[in-house]
């Protein structure tokens, strides 16, 4: 075995093994952001590796090849997916990292899993990368990796990408073992970050916390006794999706007429006004059927004249918080139906499922607005999918400024989600909006998406990646 000369690392593969009530495994898309960019990047690459979790516990499937992608399942036994995956990666780290919109957990027991999570991520990666191969870990569940791998791969080029913010370091020196977290990432050779200001984050966390040495954004990290300090870079990378392959969908005959039904089923020419997130609290989701309910029982909307469809797609449903925001939104949603629906039409059509590409597609080239309210999102692809399905050149995006989108997606309608008063107002807005100032918007924004797509940011990633040679190591 030679190995593969890229090997990517994510908690999740992109697939999820489903087991049905027959007993037999079947396989689905998993949920989120990262898949959605990566196996369109990886699909590009050939004969590549993907190490990760399959979902489930106790023994992992067998290493298959998938597409062209030869995946690399990691078993996480009953208590690491408790503490591991859903302690400390999604009730310490995601709401500590998405500004503590909900109070984070910190427990020691956590930490020991998610350590030993990291070393058998970690393994798995070292064994099958190509001698001088590049290795790429994925996000914040895996932030030790870097380091680790190292430990016994200092010939690979290894890659970190963090795909949701990284905070202030006011909230980030909270974190317990946080010169440990910072410590594992410094093991790459590379560091990309979504936002400028994430990277800057990272580098001043790095300069308070560890007091090394930086300039700009490169860090240099001392080498421990004799050994020669190594220089690792911090950069921004924003990422997308693969543009062109979801705007050709939309040329799909069958996907059309699914549009056109949907559009249909809603009351056309009602408009249409969506929200596609996982069932997650970083997502407004609340503060958007606020807005809704308010508009509707001030009577600023009629609901035979514009319905709102709400895909929530079920996610880390025992972690505390997200049980809670479902049940939320859940009563929430049946309150303002039962309020306001006409009879036989929802004023509100929640969906709490997830939905294909094709679906998905259909849903945005229905869809008048579409609503992107993230307190706080790493980047949001739902924003750069909408656009890509226009190229009609209409609809209307409404973008909260605290999802990374915001930095490259100025001709959005942009929002402070905090404020329901001016989310009310740009609903309203973005319902009155003409032909010609949709297209004026949309036009502006397709040219970021589509110039900017998912194979553009791995490029840049990579490219930054092999420029660090190896013989460019000093010694301070
Ligand atoms: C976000 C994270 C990913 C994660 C995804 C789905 O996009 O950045 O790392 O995989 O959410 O969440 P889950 O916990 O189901 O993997």
């Amino acid at each position: 075995e030679a190995g593969h000369e890229l090997v990517v690392v994510a908690n999740r593969l992109p697939v999820d093994s489903r087991t049905l009530p027959d007993g037999a495994t079947e396989w689905v898309t998993s949920p989120g952001g990262l898949v959605t960019a990566m196996e369109s990047v990886m699909r590009t690459v050939d004969s590549g590796a993907w190490v990760g979790w399959a979902g489930g516990t106790g023994e992992a499937p067998s290493p298959f090849v998938a597409d062209g992608m030869h995946l690399y399942p990691v078993p996480l036994a009953g208590h690491e997916v408790e503490r591991y995956y859903e302690g400390f990666s999604n009730a310490t780290l995601w709401p500590l990292y998405h500004d503590v919109i909900v109070d984070p957990e910190f427990h020691r027991t956590w930490w020991d899993d998610y350590q030993r999570v990291n070393r058998r991520f970690a393994r798995a990666a070292a064994e099958v990368a190509a001698p001088g191969g590049i290795v790429w870990v994925h996000d914040y569940q895996l932030q030790l990796v870097p380091a680790m791998i190292r430990e016994t791969r200092p010939d690979a080029r290894i890659g970190f990408f963090n795909h949701i913010p990284f905070p202030p370091v006011e909230l980030f020196s909270q974190l317990p073992k946080r010169n440990q977290i910072l410590r594992g990432l410094l093991g790459a050779d590379v560091l990309g970050f979504q936002r400028e200001g994430d990277t800057l984050n990272f580098v001043a966390a790095v300069r308070k916390l560890l007091g090394y040495h930086t300039d700009g954004q490169t860090i240099t990290v001392p080498g421990l006794g004799t050994a020669p300090s190594r220089e690792v870079q911090a950069r921004t990378f924003p990422i997308s999706i693969d543009s062109q392959s979801v705007s050709d969908l939309t040329e799909d005959p069958d996907i059309q007429e699914r549009a056109r039904q949907l559009r249909a089923d809603m009351g056309d020419p009602a408009k249409i006004v969506l929200g596609v997130d996982r069932l997650d609290y970083t997502k407004g989701i609340r503060h958007r059927l606020k807005a809704w309910g308010e508009l509707l029982a001030d009577g600023a909307i009629d609901p035979r004249d514009a319905v709102m469809i709400q895909v929530a797609t079920p996610s880390r449903e025992r972690v505390d918080a997200y049980r809670q925001l479902r049940d939320e939104v859940e009563l929430t949603v049946g309150r303002i139906n039962g309020d306001h629906a006409p009879i036989g039409r929802p004023a509100i059509s929640y969906q709490h499922r997830s939905f294909d590409r094709r679906d998905m597609t259909a849903l945005y080239m229905a869809a008048d607005v579409v609503l992107v309210t993230a307190l706080r999102d790493g980047m949001n692809l739902v924003a750069k999918e909408y656009v890509a399905s226009r190229p009609d050149e209409q609809g209307v995006l409404v973008l909260s400024e605290f999802a990374g989108a915001a930095d490259e997606l100025r001709a959005a309608l942009r929002v402070n989600p905090h404020d329901i008063d001016e989310l009310k107002s740009s609903i309203l807005r973005a319902l009155a909006m003409g032909e010609d100032e949709q297209r004026e918007a949309m036009t502006s924004l397709r040219r970021q998406v589509m110039d900017h797509d998912v194979q553009a940011w791995a490029h840049a990633f990579l490219d930054e990646l092999e420029s660090v040679g190896r013989d460019e190591i000093t010694t301070r």
